[in-house]
């Protein structure tokens, strides 16, 4: 099914330059950019994104983290686009994920694991209001 997904190069794969091999990974897939932007999360949105997580000990982290500098957020739309997205990124603790996914080639921890994206179409919804206002 064509679904849309959106999804977040965040804080430090901005800042370490991974920007264009993410954008290449779900074009090369055939996954296709319908919004792109570069600029920062507000803490309104952060805490929005994060909800589910409100309360946990990584939380108040997790919030500074991604107001921390500037992210690329992206809505992202192809044949079963959240999960292509998600199995692209990898799982959730870098040092877990496979080679070759983005979180197994670009990142090192938990908490700066390069990219965000929806866990599934409801959130993707959720999310894409939260960040483009749609
Ligand atoms: P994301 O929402 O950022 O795409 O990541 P995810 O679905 O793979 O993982 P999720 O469970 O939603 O967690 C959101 C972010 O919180 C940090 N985290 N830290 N220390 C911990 O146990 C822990 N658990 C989660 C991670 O940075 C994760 O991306
Ligand atoms: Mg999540």
């Amino acid at each position: 099914m064509i679904e849309k997904t959106y999804t977040m190069i965040k804080p430090d794969g901005v800042r370490n330059h991974h920007i264009g091999q993410i954008v290449s990974r779900f074009e090369n897939v055939g996954l296709t950019i319908e919004r792109m932007e570069l600029g920062m999360v507000t803490p309104e949105q952060a805490k929005a994104n994060y909800a589910e997580h409100e309360g946990k000990p990584f939380y108040d982290g997790l919030i500074s983290y991604i107001t921390s500098g500037p992210v690329v957020k992206m809505v992202v739309s192809g044949e079963n686009a959240v999960a292509t997205v998600r199995k692209l990124m990898g799982v959730t603790n870098p040092a877990d994920a496979a080679p070759g996914t983005i979180r197994g080639d670009y990142g090192l921890t938990m908490d700066e694991n390069v990219i965000h994206g929806s866990d599934s179409v409801a959130s993707a919804e959720r999310e894409i209001g939260v960040f483009f206002g749609e």
